[in-house]
């Protein structure tokens, strides 16, 4: 529940609106705009004035229409976001064109209704529509509800017809789990039970609908819930390492134990920053603020991990069910492969299996294992790793997602943990279980026998750029000198360690994280490791330097045109007439590193100055006694 000082004004609550147009949904919301006082000044008259002039009766729902033929000239209201208040609190009215709007809307995000108003016609009861409508906000996930009766006029302001439409409508709903939270009998036209006591009614006690809609609850606040924090990026000044995100929901302050998913790693925060700064608040910050996190102790971690608090950490899965809504062109089938994005994580998903669909138009059910463009759908995902999950029920904000099927957005949804299992118990068994043991040679011995510490040179780069020519070079040159030291090659590497793996980008990233993980063991060993990768992603070399300690990164950055020029291979060539997919450069991307330690331009130098650079790099920071030791010469 929410914690406010009895002084605060509740906060304003969104809620959406369905119900037949011959129902009168536009006069309900005409109505209760005038009778809030939410009306620009003078409206209703120059509407009713307007009426008169044309010999019609004037309706309520004309104020509607009038405010949206204003919105379609830019003037005033936007029509789908009505805005009223009453003396409790404010009110976001949400209503949208049709049925597909709104689902759309709903599921990916762009509207949040924390519940909902149904209208309903007292003449007419309960038909087809009434049961998809209520089917409607099912599938929106809302459960608190409120129902109006409307036209209560035409029946003669008869307790007995409300009742059995009351009754009948109850049961209708319950069927779909959802919650009635009050049914009111009003005549909208007549302004009976709008904001003021119906006298036609008096057996309904007098409550109105804006007493009926200040009954509903707050919408509870992000604060109020979990500590969500998710990474953003982490800056580094010299050693320090500031970690930087928006706090999507609850609080966080100085001398907080933060626990990081899914990574399931944990520090404590020794100093918190806002931007912008603010004064008097001390050291915490609550949801909505950005800030630079400062931590005790360093870990390694990377953009997308979601720093919690430990009491009441974000799910741990590889699999999740999700209600989505498809917008993708081609069809969603199982077994394929998209991109989710949630804050600020990015990871592959597949499609495990399809569990319902239903056609957003219709809201008929379809049969099949297919999902298409503007159908919802229950389907169930898989992620290649755990992922840090949150249900939507539970946390509005961090339980939707996107959809990218390549760089197009596909779709839009909500994550439902139903079903799963938390599997950070079984995470933290095998932390647990599974301990290092320590060596009896130490690396100082090691270093001391070999006269150099033992590291690694990562050389990135576009194919052709000259990474393997410098590498073998460098790492005979070395050798000559003295020096324990071996490169690892992407070409030969990808013969044994990651023969198993193509040229997606989940696969790279898998070879890369082989590769660090192998280099760091030579590193380990008091090796000068010379690591000759693509290495495209710059997350991916932010990786390897989290988990080899004494890591230089050295960008060979011949440009694309000098590289295709060159195309020792021909790869460039069969890229380009299609025969290779996702070549980087071509058909697959290169991030160009930020923060190198060394650079070299082989399109600009040669091979013999980038290699005494490479050199004179290595003699500088890997021998151990640094005075006047080079014998290298050229
Ligand atoms: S990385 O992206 O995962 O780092 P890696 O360096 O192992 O790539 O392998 C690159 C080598 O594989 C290139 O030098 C080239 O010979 C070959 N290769 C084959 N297909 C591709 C491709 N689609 N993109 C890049 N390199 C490719």
């Amino acid at each position: 529940m929410t914690k406010r000082p009895p002084s605060a004004p509740r906060p304003p609550l969104p809620i959406v609106i369905v119900g037949h147009v011959d129902h009168g949904k536009s006069t309900v919301i005409g109505r209760l705009l005038f009778e809030t006082n939410s009306l620009p000044e003078g409206k209703a008259e120059s509407v009713r004035a307007t009426s008169e002039k044309r010999g019609m009766p004037f309706e309520w729902a004309f104020v509607l229409d009038a405010l949206q033929a204003e919105r379609d000239q830019g003037i005033t209201i936007d029509t789908t976001q009505i805005r009223f208040q009453t003396k409790a609190r404010r009110y976001i009215l949400i209503d949208a064109p049709g049925h597909v709007e709104f689902l759309k809307n709903m599921i990916t995000g762009a509207a949040q209704a924390k519940a909902a108003l149904l209208v309903m016609d007292a003449e007419e009861g309960a038909r087809d529509q009434t049961r998809q409508h209520a089917f409607l906000l099912h599938l929106m996930g809302l459960e608190t509800i409120a129902v109006i009766i409307n036209k209560m006029d035409r029946v003669g302001y008869q307790e007995r017809r409300f009742q059995e439409l009351r009754d009948s409508i109850g049961r209708t709903l319950h069927e779909m789990n959802l919650k009635v939270s009050g049914v009111i009998p009003v005549s909208a036209r007549e302004g009976e039970n709008i904001a003021a006591p119906s006298a036609h009614m008096a057996w309904h006690r007098g409550e109105t609908l804006t007493a009926l809609l200040d009954s509903l609850p707050d919408a509870p606040s992000q604060s109020e819930k979990p500590l969500r924090f998710p990474i953003q990026d982490i800056y580094k000044f010299d050693e320090r390492r500031i970690i930087a995100g928006r706090i999507e929901s609850g609080r966080l302050k100085e001398g907080d134990r933060l626990l990081f998913s899914p990574s399931n790693k944990s520090a404590v925060v020794s100093s918190l920053e806002s931007w912008p700064p603010r004064e008097g608040r001390g050291f915490s910050a609550e949801a909505g603020e950005a800030v630079g996190v400062m931590l005790d102790r360093q870990l390694f971690l990377e953009r997308g991990e979601l720093a919690s608090h430990q009491s009441d950490p974000p799910f741990l899965s590889d699999i999740f069910r999700a209600r989505i809504f498809w917008l993708g062109r081609h069809p969603l089938t199982p077994s394929v492969s998209l991109v989710m994005k949630r804050a600020t994580s990015e990871f592959s998903v597949v499609l495990q299996s399809v569990e319902r669909v239903i056609d957003a138009a219709s809201l008929e059910e379809v049969s099949g294992e297919r999902v298409s463009r503007n159908q919802v759908a229950d389907i169930i995902l898989r992620a290649p790793s755990l992922q840090a999950l949150d249900s939507f029920g539970e946390n509005g904000l961090m339980g939707r997602f996107v959809l990218l099927d390549g760089r197009d957005i596909a779709g839009g949804g909500v994550v439902s943990l139903d079903g799963y299992a938390d599997q950070r118990p079984i995470l933290e068994a095998r932390m647990r279980d599974v301990s290092r043991v320590s060596h009896k040679v130490s690396p100082r011995e090691r270093e001391l026998r070999a006269r150099h510490r033992g590291g690694v040179l990562w050389l990135t780069g576009l194919s052709g750029s000259g990474k393997s020519t410098l590498a073998f070079a460098l790492e005979k040159t070395l050798f000559d000198l003295g020096y324990g030291v071996y490169v690892l090659d992407g070409d030969n590497i990808r013969h044994g360690l990651s023969e198993d793996l193509g040229f997606s980008v989940e696969d790279r990233s898998e070879n890369i994280r082989r590769v660090a993980e192998a280099a760091s063991l030579f590193a380990d060993a008091g090796f000068v490791a010379l690591v000759s990768f693509i290495s495209p992603m710059r997350s991916d070399r932010a990786r390897a330097r989290g988990i080899i300690p004494n890591f230089h990164e050295v960008h060979v950055s011949a440009d694309l045109e000098t590289c295709e020029a060159r195309d020792p291979k021909g790869l460039y060539k069969r890229a380009r007439g299609g025969e290779i997919e996702d070549f980087t450069g071509v058909s697959a991307d290169y991030e160009v590193p930020e923060g190198a330690e060394l650079v070299l331009d082989t399109g600009v130098e040669g091979v013999e100055d980038s290699l005494r650079r490479l050199v004179e790099y290595v003699e500088g920071r890997f021998r151990l006694v640094p005075e006047g030791v080079s014998d290298y010469e050229i």
